[in-house]
């Protein structure tokens, strides 16, 4: 039992997949995972426990931005042992040659956020993916032939008040989409010693204003998440 989750010890994977949104946690639990249980409904931030090719795999939203998904982060590392920490989300894309419906697996993530800042002043200190499951995750999908990318991203903290500047300066500097939270997950998996990735769906265009629809994010999703879920029982 901790803040946030209320469950005993034991009910929840080494393994877990992190989307933002809890109904993506269910959807997830009933259409990957057998024999999937629910663990949590604290805020309705639902989390299933369940097998993916007989591993235990769970999955737990963690609503949006770094505040929230870092302290369910933080509890399901420091209070139920996760081990491996997969984030399966969707980003804006902020370079042309990156298109709505790619995927981008992230290798690091910048960010305007002063999470990592607050705690290591005057460090600033480069959030980045586990090596071997950014490895895992780039080979699976070249192997499913999906435009993917591995490369830099940035973390947001708003969603609404970014500048054109902050967008500009990023995509100049090769950063491939944005995001709300793959900085908080990759601190937290340095600063308590697991593995952690961020793997992206992209859902809308910063530059040419392309969005997708809801049938048409679900089709790359499921790719995705089938991606997250074989790097991670790897
Ligand atoms: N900005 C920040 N986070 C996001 C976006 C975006 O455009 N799209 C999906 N997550």
């Amino acid at each position: 039992m901790s803040f946030h989750i209320s469950t005993k010890e034991g009910q929840i994977a080494d393994i877990v997949l992190l989307p933002g949104d809890p109904l993506r946690a269910k959807y997830i639990a009933e259409t990957f995972l057998e024999d999937a249980v629910c663990y949590n409904t604290v805020r309705n931030m639902l989390g299933y426990t369940g097998t993916y090719k007989g591993k235990r795999v769970s999955v737990q939203g963690t609503g949006m931005g770094m505040p929230s998904a870092v302290l369910y982060i933080h509890e399901l590392i420091n209070d139920y042992g996760v081990k491996t920490l997969i984030r399966v989300g969707t980003c804006g894309a902020i370079q042309e040659d990156v298109h709505i419906r790619d995927v981008i697996i992230a290798q690091a993530a910048a960010t305007d956020s002063s999470l990592i800042y607050k705690d290591l002043a005057p460090i600033y200190f480069p959030p980045i993916g586990d090596y071997g499951l950014i490895r895992s995750a780039a080979d699976l999908a070249v192997e499913k032939d999906m435009n993917v990318h591995v490369g830099n991203i940035f973390s947001s903290d708003t969603f609404y008040n970014d500048t054109k500047d902050t967008m500009d300066s990023m995509s100049k500097l090769d950063v491939f989409g944005v995001d709300m939270e793959t900085a908080g997950l990759y601190y937290l998996a340095s600063k308590f010693h697991v593995r952690a990735l961020s793997i992206l769906t992209v859902s809308d265009h910063l530059i040419t204003g392309e969005q997708t629809t809801a049938e048409e994010r679900q089709t790359s999703f499921g790719e995705m998440i089938e991606v997250a879920l074989e790097a991670g029982i790897k």
